[in-house]
């Protein structure tokens, strides 16, 4: 869809011209044409700049920054300038500022400051917004428009706190069934009178020691539900402000926390975003299936549709204890890691380096000593210049996946929320060991979510699916009826959309599809293994392997057991179970297996459904496939520090990025990139 406006993989950042003297910004345009940038994320934090006091606009300023943008061929992201209030706004309507978790009232200060819930904030986040689309309507700079930034906090205000109350006068119509939903029978919580419901902040519910810990689980998961939608409706009323007046605007805003930024529920967000974007900030180490994981998110968050990569950094960020630079190629692999996955847009933080304030010394493309002869100008303006000579080729190109991995943040809240097995239990944690057998195997996964059509995957993976919500079980029931093969975890089918526990059996309303009972969740702690013992050989698999985290006691109940613990009291009780469903069938683990596990174990369902990997390359070779136009084209991604062997048998091949035509047995260097158009398949 977004294609549609994109020339070409768009690239370039954020951009602060008014942090400047002016003298300055022709020669960020020459700068700019140098390395092939053609859009400029600007008016970000500017809002001070922009509305001096109550009564005053300008934006004098940012005309000329428009106008010059344009005259070089550089389009702009507009932001609304909304994600930090002036100073004067905080001293004249002190209800724009937070109240911390701890009751905290918070002074003018740093940015991302505004409570949600501040009818200062609303309004004048609002009319910013439609001024600036009043203004810019017909500025042929203006590609997409950019609200806030990396949106979302949470603020314990009375305000917030009455709206809260509304939201869940909304969601249950009366106190009897809140009191229900939220257990409140237990330590004494029955309310009588809506405005007996206070905030579960750390002065009522947290429990403390810095975790998400809460007393009420109920009344937490809905009020991260209630401050998820608070700051939706932020956005909707600034990008529906932009609307009004531009009906056919593209908006959006930058999702933050590497796309799983926990406090924002992204799949409920999506749909009112026309492309979904996010900032990465991976370290060094970071494995690069981390990434692979999150750029698979985000392409899923809009049901396969592209995406922007809206912020990385070209060299270093700031904010670590530790913060060492990209080494050599690692941006531009990085790069073309997100395109592999789905991004039409490579931009960074930030196209010039600021001289003052905290982020002084977080990379940027031109650097403090302002001119290009830098290795990370000449880095970024090589990949500029390469993604000009790509063109449109791979926009809105798909990738085609058997397997679903299906992701809930409401399932993510809830697991983490306390009271359960081991604090040590991470959804992520979990949703990343399994995504990484696949990653490992190079074949295709899709982030799915609970509306998605379960009925175009052969395989649906559902790690640590703890809360069921209403019609998942019959969903998924459907889906191995008709053959599907369905993959859960220990700690599945506890409770309900509410954290409710289902009574009679765990994995309560998954029982059936799973043909198991469980009995008891032993956890185990972080050093602590046991192992699963095959029955049979399960593909590459036979034997004893490691398993950890936590081991259950699981009674079969007409599924076929696979494999069994190896020690302790439940020691030959099943570890691994097969259930046959209708035409599918439905697997449980009832512990943590190790990642070589999980990567053979999967591998053997893909083959059984003849989901072959997409190439068959050494450890640390990445590997995808985009489509188009009934076009393949293949991304081969050396993150090793070795050169590595690629085997690409006997099709004959074009790299795009280097113009040769391939075949056969082919080095790639360290930290290089294949990106393969195949011209005839093999004979
Ligand atoms: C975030 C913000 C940017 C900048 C970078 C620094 O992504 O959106 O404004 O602060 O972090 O890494
Ligand atoms: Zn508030």
């Amino acid at each position: 869809m977004i294609s549609r406006k994109f020339p070409k993989v768009l690239y370039g950042g954020d951009y602060n011209p008014e942090q400047f003297p002016k003298d300055i910004w022709d020669e960020d345009m020459r700068l700019f044409q140098l390395a092939g940038i053609d859009i400029a994320t600007v008016n970000v934090f500017s809002w001070a700049l922009n509305q001096p006091d109550e009564h005053t606009y300008q934006f004098d300023w940012l005309d000329e920054v428009l106008n010059k943008l344009h005259e070089n061929g550089v389009y702009a992201c507009m932001g609304t300038s909304t994600a930090a209030h002036p100073a004067w706004m905080a001293r004249k309507y002190p209800d724009i500022l937070t109240v911390t978790a701890d009751g905290k009232k918070r002074k003018f200060g740093k940015r991302h400051n505004s409570c949600p819930h501040s009818p200062t904030y609303r309004h004048y986040a609002t009319a910013m917004a439609r001024k600036l689309a009043e203004r810019y309507r017909d500025h042929p700079a203006v590609l997409l428009w950019h609200v806030s930034n990396e949106i979302g906090n949470r603020c314990y205000c009375e305000r917030c706190e009455q709206g809260f109350r509304e939201w869940l006068k909304k969601r249950y119509g009366t106190l009897e069934e809140l009191n229900r939903a939220w257990y409140t029978r237990f330590w004494s919580h029955t309310f009588y009178d809506w405005d007996e419901i206070v905030l579960p902040s750390n002065l009522s519910e947290g429990m403390g020691g810095g975790s998400d810990q809460t007393a009420f689980q109920g009344i937490t998961l809905d009020f991260y539900r209630f401050n998820s939608d608070s700051w939706l409706d932020c956005y909707l009323l600034e990008a529906n402000a932009i609307k009004e007046v531009i009906p056919d605007a593209m908006v959006t805003t930058n999702f933050q926390g590497n796309g799983t930024y926990k406090p924002l529920d992204y799949f409920k967000w999506a749909p009112h975003l026309d492309v979904a974007a996010l900032d990465i900030y991976p370290e060094n180490h970071t494995p690069e299936s981390y990434m692979a994981l999150r750029y698979d998110l985000m392409r899923g968050i809009k049901d396969g549709a592209p995406f922007m990569l809206m912020e990385q950094t070209p060299s270093v960020i700031n904010w670590k204890t530790v913060n060492p630079q990209k080494r050599p190629d690692v941006m531009r692999l990085r790069s073309y890691q997100a395109i592999a996955r789905g991004a039409e847009s490579i931009m960074f933080f930030q196209l010039r380096r600021s001289l003052g304030a905290y982020e002084k010394f977080h990379g940027a493309v031109i650097d403090h000593v302002g001119h290009e002869h830098t290795r990370i100008f000449r880095e970024c303006a090589e990949l500029g210049q390469e993604l000009k000579q790509l063109g449109s080729v791979l926009l809105d190109a798909r990738q085609p996946s058997k397997v679903g991995i299906l992701f809930d943040w409401n399932n993510w809240w809830a697991v983490e929320l306390g009271g359960g097995p081991s604090a040590h239990l991470k959804y992520l944690d979990q949703v990343q060991h399994y995504y990484d057998a696949f990653y490992d195997s190079r074949i295709p996964v899709d982030v799915i979510h609970e509306q998605s059509d379960f009925s175009q995957y052969e395989i649906i993976i559902a790690p640590l699916l703890y809360m069921v919500k209403p019609g998942m079980a019959e969903k998924l029931e459907q889906f191995a009826k008709q053959g599907g093969t369905f993959v859960t975890t220990f700690y599945s089918g506890i409770v309900n959309e509410s954290d409710l526990v289902t009574a009679g059996g765990y994995p309560g309303e998954l029982r059936k599809l799973l043909g198991i009972w469980v009995e008891e969740i032993d956890a185990m702690f972080p050093d602590q293994r046991n192992t699963m013992v095959l029955n049979a050989p399960l593909g590459a698999l036979s034997g004893e392997h490691p398993c950890s985290l936590v081991c259950e006691v699981v009674h079969p109940e007409g599924a076929e057991t696979v494999a069994v613990f190896g020690s302790d009291y439940y020691q030959g009780s099943p570890a691994l179970t097969r259930n046959r469903f209708g035409e599918g069938e439905a697997w449980y683990a009832a512990t943590q297996p190790s990642r070589e596990f999980i990567r053979s174990w999967m591998r053997r369902l893909c083959e059984e459904k003849q989901i072959k990997p997409l190439l068959d390359v050494p450890a640390g070779v990445e590997v995808t496939k985009r489509e188009k136009d009934g076009v393949s084209y293949v991304f081969i991604l050396n993150h090793t520090e070795k050169p590595q062997m690629i085997a690409l048998g006997t099709g004959r091949y074009e790299d795009l990025l280097t113009g040769r035509s391939l075949s056969g047995d082919q080095e790639l260097a360290p930290k290089k990139v294949m990106l393969l158009q195949l011209t005839s398949e093999s004979k």
